[in-house]
């Protein structure tokens, strides 16, 4: 699950620029609404308004306090979703996109029939968990305003029933997607959603007929209307996930967004830029899926994100992609850096990181995967070569010459890609793994980079990075556990029998 951002407080200028966006989006929504309930006098929409001058004033006002809730729940519970007006623009587009889906859905066939569970969905994947939860409410509550307006018969005598499985089916889909992980799993969630709410309009169909008294539930006529309003509700549910499956790619597009079926999809083996590196650069590519492994036992240790970690540890060093024989893991006997000094072997294997952070932006792949790239060495120096060449001079060398260039890891997980890289190229080369050899080598590795100020740019903490360390160990020991050295045993054929003796 994607971290929940950090609260911050907002400054004066964020206060002012997030109080006209959100004016700007009720001004539209007021807009839509508008259109809508007017529009049956353009004779396209088919839907009238209760027309009298305090049913609007009361409407505005209602619109007004909605959107003044959604302000003062993120300013409480996430100030930083009011510091990017594309989040901002976007919670309010899907919002709108419902409406107009709603009412239209409401007027020309039936309440149950809506795509109930859209908004919660589409805000899940596009932002996060905590404000799908509160759009659900605030989009529940805005239909279930402009329906108290509506004369469509449909709409105007199931008000209260629609507001209540508006809102119901939407928590349920939340509590599903939680755990769906491909967009395939969503499609479970509209089952979950249909079940319910199938059940809640047959029993409010039969707590009507039974309050009637006018008409027996076994007449044809009610059990045929039962059973349209709950294939209303079936259309409804599906049509959530059909809906959510069909705008997610155009929302992701728009507003350049990164769901979790996105990180899904570029961690596949079907990735092109990781088949590439599987097929070009096996070395690295299996450097790559140990590192991946590590990564996300370290971002779950210190809550940050696994399926980001993933990412990043798999892509982290695709800019070896550009000349795979000059990085050790890819040679086979034959190191062409024996032929080349040690200051240009040095510029070659440094330039990976910014090979990466290129091919990687110019591939349209996501900015942190580029960022994580280009900041997993730091500016640590390339220590074999800088050895290599203190060997060869007698003279005072510029360490920066043989350094990578930066800049320094500037958020936590590109701090665990640094420490786990180094600690699994480190780690593989150790002739005697067990836990004692791996927590030094792990140890060392962080210590050298704390001396080299390499965690100064970002908010990492010790514990965070003691957490790093113990999750390392006790990965790294798992996966490169020592095994029992078998014994030599030579075979041969005797009397039609095989026979071994010790060598
Ligand atoms: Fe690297
Ligand atoms: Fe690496």
């Amino acid at each position: 699950m994607r971290k929940e951002k950090e609260d911050r407080k907002l400054s004066k200028n964020e206060y002012v620029k997030s109080i006209l966006l959100f004016f700007l989006h009720l001004v539209v929504l007021v807009a839509i609404v508008a259109v809508l309930l007017f529009g049956d006098k353009l004779g396209t929409i088919g839907v009238t308004l209760k027309n009298n001058a305090a049913n609007y004033l009361y409407m505005l006002f209602c619109l007004i306090l909605l959107t003044g809730i959604l302000y003062v729940y993120f300013l409480f519970e996430n100030p930083s979703i009011l510091t990017s007006g594309k989040t901002i623009t976007l919670l309010f587009t899907v919002m709108d996109v419902y409406l107009i889906i709603a009412v239209l859905l409401g007027a020309r066939f039936h309440v149950y029939a809506r795509p109930i569970a859209l908004v919660p969905l589409l805000v899940f994947a596009l932002v996060g968990r905590r404000e799908a939860i509160f759009m659900n409410t605030i989009s529940s509550l805005v239909t279930f305003i402009v329906d108290n307006f509506s004369t469509a018969e449909t709409v105007a005598n199931n008000i209260y029933s629609s507001l209540f499985l508006s809102f119901s089916a939407g928590m349920i889909a939340i509590f599903f997607f939680n755990r769906a992980r491909t967009r395939f799993q969503v499609v479970k969630i509209g089952v979950a959603v249909v079940v319910p709410v199938s059940i809640t309009i047959f029993l409010l169909e039969v707590v009507e007929l039974a309050s009637g008294n006018s008409s027996s539930i076994t007449e044809i006529s009610n059990i045929s209307r039962i059973v349209e309003n709950m294939g209303f509700g079936l259309f409804g549910g599906a049509g959530s996930v059909i809906l959510f499956l069909a705008l997610l790619p155009v929302f992701e597009a728009i507003f350049n967004c990164l769901t979790v079926f996105r990180i899904r999809e570029l961690t596949s083996h079907d990735a092109k830029l990781l088949k590439e590196l599987r097929s070009k650069a096996s070395g690295t590519y299996n450097h790559s899926t140990t590192l991946a492994q590590l990564a996300e036992a370290c971002a779950a240790s210190i809550g940050e994100d696994v399926d980001y970690a993933r990412a990043a540890a798999l892509y982290h060093d695709v800019g070896k992609l550009h000349q795979p024989e000059y990085f050790t893991e890819n040679q086979w006997g034959y190191n062409v850096h024996d032929e080349l000094t040690p200051e240009l072997s040095a510029d070659i294997v440094r330039s990976h990181a910014q090979d990466g952070y290129n091919l990687i932006l110019s591939s349209h792949l996501p900015q942190f995967l580029a960022d994580i790239a280009i900041q997993h060495h730091g500016t640590m120096p390339i220590r074999y070569f800088y050895a290599k060449a203190m060997k060869l001079t007698d003279g005072e060398l510029n360490i920066e010459e043989f350094s990578y260039l930066g800049p320094k890891p500037q958020t936590k997980l590109a701090a665990i890609i640094m420490i786990a890289d180094a600690a699994e190229a480190a780690v593989r080369a150790l002739k005697e793994r067990n836990p004692e050899t791996v927590e030094k080598v792990v140890r060392d590795i962080i210590e050298e980079r704390m001396d080299l100020e390499q965690f100064a740019e970002c908010d990492i903490t010790m514990a965070d990075l003691t957490k790093i360390r113990m999750t390392i160990v006790g990965v790294l020991t798992g996966v490169y556990h020592s095994r029992v050295k078998y014994p030599q045993i030579k075979y041969k054929q005797s009397s039609g029998k095989t026979l071994g003796e010790n060598k």
